[in-house]
């Protein structure tokens, strides 16, 4: 039997040749044109080494072929990247410009996490149908005390709590929103829903639980036949809302002098989930503010006729409840601008 011509194109190449034309091909082609006719004559379907590879039979000339056949494909690959790269670099050179290279990154700020509960507190009481306002920050005594039935001889009065801004005490730096009550009810006829979000001040020595600066919410509803239920009704929703179903709400006497009957109102801890803890000092439950019965001495102080009219009213501190919603240790860090701190809200 004659046996075909043993690997007949094996051995009519010149191997060693075939590939240092080759990779010199692969090196020196200036353009995708060129690597791509490099990559047909050298291993292309009809290349040499393609046809050889077809018909090789023998173990010897199997590992030499595709030895040649890997560091050609090598070669290929390697230009054309080295032909990308050259690109690139003339499209950067034409204008300084690469458009391809990501953008920098404009650092973009964010509110401040107060804010962000201030304007979700207010968004609440827009959607009962409370209108927001803003009242000043320097006050007379009449509209911080006076109006609002404050006795002539309550402590808060005196210049250790107060900020006053002259010697007479006529004027001050508001040390609660409730001034707000007084504002609106002065500039307008009942009925009236409003809520005054703002800054108070307080001669407070910084602490961790207080800040001679800190906010309030205050909310003010005045109509006909307004009860403690309305008040009660509100504030749930308000906090089922502010803090989520999972809250308990509970309101226990207490003492304003703008307001009678009077409350303070607690939420269920949400540290602990009313376990007990040292924020709830284990009682479970958690001091958001003062709420009551508008008093009928505050509507003569206004013009408004008592009789006639009711209403009740509530100032909330925010400070507090940033802190225990997101579990800080220290109301100052609110103050320090700290931005490894802001960024996590
Ligand atoms: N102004 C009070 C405070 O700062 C809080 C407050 C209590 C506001 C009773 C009210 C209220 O509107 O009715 O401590």
């Amino acid at each position: 039997m004659s046996r075909e011509k043993p690997v007949g194109t094996v051995a009519a190449v010149d191997w060693s040749r075939y590939e240092t034309d080759a990779l010199r091909a692969f090196d020196s082609a200036r353009d995708d044109s060129a690597l791509s006719e490099a990559n047909v004559a050298y291993l292309g379907r009809k290349s040499a080494l393609k046809q050889a590879l077809r018909e090789v039979r023998d173990r010897h000339a199997g590992v030499l072929l595709n030895g040649i056949r890997a560091r050609l494909e090598a070669a290929s690959r390697a230009a054309a990247e080295r032909l990308a790269r050259e690109q690139a670099s003339r499209r950067e050179d034409a204008d300084g410009f690469d458009p391809t290279l990501p953008g920098d990154r404009i650092p973009r700020g964010h509110l401040h996490v107060l804010t962000q509960i201030r304007r979700e507190a207010e968004d609440i009481l827009v959607g009962l149908g409370y209108e927001i306002v803003d009242s000043r920050e320097v006050e007379t005594a009449w509209h911080n005390f006076d109006a609002l039935n404050q006795p002539l001889n309550h402590p808060s009065r005196s210049p250790r709590e107060t900020f006053y801004v002259d010697d007479g005490r006529e004027t001050l730096l508001r040390a609660h929103t409730s001034t707000g009550q007084i504002r609106v009810m002065e500039s307008r006829e009942p009925p009236v829903y409003v809520a005054v979000p703002g800054r108070v001040y307080r001669r407070d020595t910084p602490s961790p639980t207080s800040t001679p600066v800190f906010h309030q919410v205050e909310c003010l509803a005045v109509d006909r036949g307004i009860t403690l239920a309305d008040l009660k009704g509100t504030m749930e929703h308000f906090f089922r809302e502010l803090f989520g179903p999972g809250r308990e709400f509970r309101m226990r006497t207490s003492f304003f002098p703008f307001t009678e009957p009077s409350v303070e109102f607690d939420v269920t801890c949400f540290l602990c989930d009313a376990r007990g803890c040292p924020v709830c000092k284990y009682s479970g439950w958690i001091e958001m503010g003062g709420a009551g019965v508008v008093d009928p001495a505050v509507f003569e102080n206004v013009g408004y006729d008592p009789d006639e009219w009711s209403g009740f009213a509530w100032g909330l501190g925010l400070d507090r409840i940033a802190l225990l919603r997101h579990g800080l240790p220290d109301i100052r860090m609110f103050w320090e601008n700290d931005l490894r701190l802001l960024r996590q809200f």
